[in-house]
């Protein structure tokens, strides 16, 4: 299959109108993170015994068409032995991974962030192929402050997903570009849109620059929201804010916008989908999810590191799955929480 054949593929088992991608992609400290207020030690063995309870969940494909995993997940097997890509692409949820490696200060810009990973990416992604991972996830930070971000950390950022984006179309593996600008702090709604808004178009030029095919990648943001220590915003102005942003930012080429939780409980992350999904009007890209917490923390707290947890676990998920899916429709009513 040709480099543009895999691409093309790939997107088409990967976008359609009432999907989602699910986020299991936690680095070593933060699935420790996840794990200690649930009383579960990271091992690799827990770390198994849970991704594979995500991933053998059963009709999980009917709400899921992608799961981006951590690269030790790649080389996993479920309790019959069978290996978690392959387990996951059986309910036609296609594997990916993500492939950055931390984040420390840019210098010259106070405040800051910059991610590491793309020295020997190429390499390291074609192991990731051979071990069935289609896709792949890279994620920028962006801290809001009075001054952050400033225009150098929006140019680095940008140059530092736009390269690695270019790699992954050379191997045939699509690209999850993921600027996230950081809901922490307590700033207003308006602030995070002129960021988002910066960070996108910086974005969208260095993808340009580096002749990445937009047919072929998917963007993950954040949604437009208030600092978390500011007043919370109702779903409408959340879904206007976004969308205003979106529409400025994102050329119609790309297939679709899966937008990350970052720090939204559950039923908030999926309430602000169902808005966005009913105000999107015209708007030409698909509009889902690539949820972390806000697919697992319901799992999670079921779950506790218990076997005869697992049925009731894998519900929660599919449960999560299913309303999600419906908020992508812009069909979902908080008062299914109680019946579903
Ligand atoms: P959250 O939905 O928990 O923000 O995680 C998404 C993700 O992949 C962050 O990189």
């Amino acid at each position: 299959m040709s480099t543009e054949t895999e691409l093309q593929q790939t997107i088409e088992d990967m976008v359609d109108d009432y999907r989602g991608i699910l986020a299991a992609d936690e680095s070593l400290p933060t699935i420790k993170k996840r794990f200690d207020p649930i009383g579960v030690e990271s091992t690799e063995e827990t770390r198994r015994a849970y991704r594979s309870l995500l991933l053998t969940t059963p009709g999980l494909g009917q709400y899921l068409s992608g799961v981006i995993l951590f690269e030790e997940t790649l080389g996993q097997k479920d309790d019959a032995g069978h290996p978690l890509p392959e387990v996951a692409w059986a309910q036609k949820i296609v594997p990916g991974v993500k492939v950055d490696q931390g984040k420390g200060p840019l210098p010259e810009a106070p405040g800051d962030l910059i991610t590491y990973g793309l020295d020997g990416l190429a390499e390291r992604l074609e192991q990731y192929k051979e071990q069935g991972a289609r896709f792949a996830k890279w994620r920028e930070v962006y801290p809001i402050t009075t001054h952050n971000p400033t225009a150098l950390g929006r140019r680095a950022n940008a140059e530092m997903l736009a390269r690695y984006a270019a790699v992954c179309q050379s191997l045939g593996i699509v690209p999850i570009v993921e600027p996230e600008v950081l809901m922490d702090g307590d700033h207003e709604i308006d602030r995070c849109a002129v960021v988002t808004e910066q960070v996108l178009h910086e974005v969208f030029h260095a993808l340009y620059l580096h002749k990445v095919k937009l047919e072929w990648m998917i963007l993950k943001p954040n949604m437009v929201l208030p600092g978390k220590d500011c007043r919370r915003a109702p779903p409408k102005e959340v879904a206007e804010a976004t969308l205003k942003v979106l529409r400025r930012t994102v050329p119609a080429a790309v297939p679709s916008i899966n937008f990350l939780s970052g720090g939204q409980g559950p039923e908030e992350a999926t309430l602000n989908l169902n808005a966005i999904n009913q105000l999107r009007g015209n708007a030409p890209w698909q509009l889902s999810i690539s949820y972390g917490r806000a697919l697992q923390q319901p799992v999670l707290e079921a779950w506790r590191g218990k076997a005869e947890n697992v049925a009731a676990a894998q519900q929660a998920l599919l449960k999560r799955a299913r309303l999600n899916s419906l908020a992508r429709q812009g069909q979902y009513d908080p008062e299914m929480e109680e019946t579903a």
